[in-house]
């Protein structure tokens, strides 16, 4: 145990503040009509405390990127390293278990289970991993809900709550096993301008006062002023 902990971190070390790598990245997805081309060799290195941004036209390809760095879908060809793991040599099992344990995961539909509470949304992330003491789990979701300024609601069901406080609690559910990277597709996609600021201004907490990577995919042009590092996708590129 302590031999691989200092493995990983002399790994991480020797990776030079990269905190995700990504090698050459190719994938096709299979139609009616032939292989469909949607990443063509993408290479990107995000650093620790990194808040980047993917941006670019739609079908560019980057929720199929963000997938494949997820673990959610898996590449054709290529490497992706993130925080020590070699992502793309693991099988389906072992992809879903390292993303519970590793990632915090936020999506465009803020994916909510309907018939539980906030509280248990949250909760229930860490009973899935075993990954809190269980009389704590409660208390740190509350601490999460705080943090996230949604408390007060902590007992409705997301269907009584606006959607931009779904996401928030969305981004409380992320955070419920403390992951060192978030990872999130246009979380503020289906949200008006103002509360897409809102959701932004917790994405910069986190990541400038609390350590967090974040690594984004949006069309809002605001997020160029606030991330630390945006690159553009095309045809399946990273262009810039
Ligand atoms: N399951 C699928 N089967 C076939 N083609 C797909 C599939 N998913 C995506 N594609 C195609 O791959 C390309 C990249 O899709 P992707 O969803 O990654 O784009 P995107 O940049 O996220 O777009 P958007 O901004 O609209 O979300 C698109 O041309 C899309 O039509
Ligand atoms: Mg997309």
């Amino acid at each position: 145990m302590l031999k691989s902990r200092t493995r990983r971190k002399a790994e991480r070390a020797a990776a030079d503040g990269a905190i995700i790598t990504i090698r050459d990245l190719h994938k096709a997805y299979r139609t009616p009509a032939g292989d469909f081309p949607a990443l063509r060799g993408v290479d990107l290195r995000v650093n620790r405390g990194d808040f980047m941004a993917v941006v670019g036209k739609s079908g560019a390809g980057k929720s199929t990127l963000i997938n494949c760095v997820t673990g959610i879908d898996s590449p054709d060809s290529g490497e992706i390293h993130v925080d020590g793991s070699a992502v793309h040599t693991m099988g389906e099992d072992a992809r879903s278990r390292w993303r519970g344990e590793n990632l915090g995961v936020v999506f465009q539909f803020f994916q909510l289970l309907p018939n539980l509470t906030l509280i248990e949304n949250i909760t229930i992330a860490m009973d899935f991993r075993n990954s809190y003491p269980l009389r704590e789990r409660k208390e740190r979701a509350l601490h999460l809900l705080e943090q996230v300024d949604i408390a007060e609601h902590a007992y409705k069901t997301p269907g009584r709550i606006s959607g931009g406080q779904q996401q928030r609690v969305a981004i409380a559910r992320a955070l419920a096993n403390d992951p060192p990277v978030l990872v999130a597709d246009e979380p503020t996609g289906n949200l008006d301008s103002k509360t897409a600021g809102a959701i932004f201004d917790l994405f910069e907490d986190l990541v400038y006062n609390q350590g967090k990577t974040l690594l984004m995919v949006t069309h809002d042009r605001d997020i160029q002023r606030r991330a630390s590092r945006v690159v553009e996708m095309a045809d399946g590129r990273i262009e810039a």
